[in-house]
């Protein structure tokens, strides 16, 4: 497994699995819309960014030559529309083109990342999605090709969008924070925990066909998350919990907003728990890291800058 293929690999698990196998020295080929979103891991001597567009078979074709392994990270949380069409895209049409260029360029390895209770009866697009192109690949796999899939609760790490992006909500609304969905429950897992298990399982015979769940040490509901959030920053904000009617109504108003800050497909995807139905799979054969051995240190460094900020105003300094 020395050249590795990497489809979403500029993204925030792309990042953490790149420079793992950077750091083992191995050749990784990361295919992107936007090469730019990964100058950081160009500077490892091993990793190249190829710009290109990953729904031409052709160009994945070509790409995967040489390739002793494919990873797929490609993932979204909206779509531009509201009826599934974009989710259909990159979950499903994507997978299937990625099991066709395999094959053409004789591609044994594949790893996917899907999204733990994804099933084909779920009530959000975005899980029964991720459902149908997890199924289609472990469908397509045989002798020839060797799948392993993913099924991750959120992923916490310094660059998250999860942790981060209710800080920066919570640090916007100083008085009081209305709160979509309060009892969803959750059981945050460690990028780089994620980024081993990926790693690890490469040329694991033992995992080819395997579907691993993966999560913390730890269960939280939304509302025990962000009033944690909301202590590390040592803010004074009210957590108001919205019940089932206005967790909607939220959903519906910001679903028009641009960027989609919350939609009526995240708040279905929040009707079903996200916790995993055992113990992280020994046989990746470590623990994994609790939640607040690791979101202390970077939203601590939010604290001190907004410590200083308000030294710098005061003309302490
Ligand atoms: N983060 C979580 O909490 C979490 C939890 C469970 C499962 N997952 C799954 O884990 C995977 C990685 O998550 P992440 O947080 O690293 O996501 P991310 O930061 O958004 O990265 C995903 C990458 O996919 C590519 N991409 C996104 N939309 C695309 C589209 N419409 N067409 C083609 N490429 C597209 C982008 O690469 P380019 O812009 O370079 O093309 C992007 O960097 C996803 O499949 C996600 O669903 C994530």
């Amino acid at each position: 497994m020395r050249n590795i293929c990497i489809l979403g690999g500029s993204g925030f698990v792309g990042h953490s699995i790149a420079a793992r196998l950077a750091a083992e020295r191995r050749n990784v080929t990361i295919l992107s819309r936007r090469r730019e979103r990964c100058r950081d891991l160009l500077v490892l001597p091993t990793v190249q960014v190829v710009e290109g567009d990953i729904f031409n078979t052709a160009f994945l074709s070509k790409q995967f030559a040489n390739m002793d392994a494919v990873i797929n990270l490609v993932g979204i949380l909206n779509e531009k529309g509201r009826r599934g069409k974009g989710f259909e895209r990159a979950h499903v049409t994507l997978p299937a083109k990625i099991v066709e260029a395999c094959r053409q360029s004789s591609v044994e390895r594949l790893l996917h990342m899907s999204a733990l209770k994804a099933t084909v009866d779920a009530p959000s697009h975005y899980l029964r999605s991720k459902a149908r192109g997890e199924n289609l690949l472990h469908d397509a796999a045989g002798d020839r090709l060797h799948v392993t899939s993913f099924r991750a609760s959120v992923i916490f790490g310094p660059k998250d969008s999860f942790i981060n992006r209710f800080a920066n909500l919570l640090q916007l609304s100083p008085y009081i924070f209305p709160l979509a969905c309060p009892d969803a429950r959750f059981q945050p897992v460690y990028v780089e925990d994620v980024a081993k298990a990926f790693v690890r399982s490469l040329g694991d015979r033992h995992t080819f066909g395997q579907r691993y769940e993966l999560c913390g040490p730890k269960v939280y509901t939304l509302y025990e998350l962000v009033s944690y959030i909301r202590r590390q920053l040592g803010l004074g904000t009210r957590i108001y919990g919205l019940g089932n009617g206005l967790s909607r109504l939220q959903a519906t108003v910001l679903g028009f907003m641009p960027g989609k800050p919350f939609s009526m497909d995240n708040y279905r995807s929040l009707q079903i728990d996200s916790v995993c139905d055992g113990d992280f799979p020994r046989i990746f054969g470590f623990r994994p890291t609790s939640l607040e051995s690791v979101v202390p240190v970077y939203l601590g460094e939010r604290r001190s800058q907004r410590y200083s900020l308000y030294r710098a105003l005061a003309r302490r300094r």
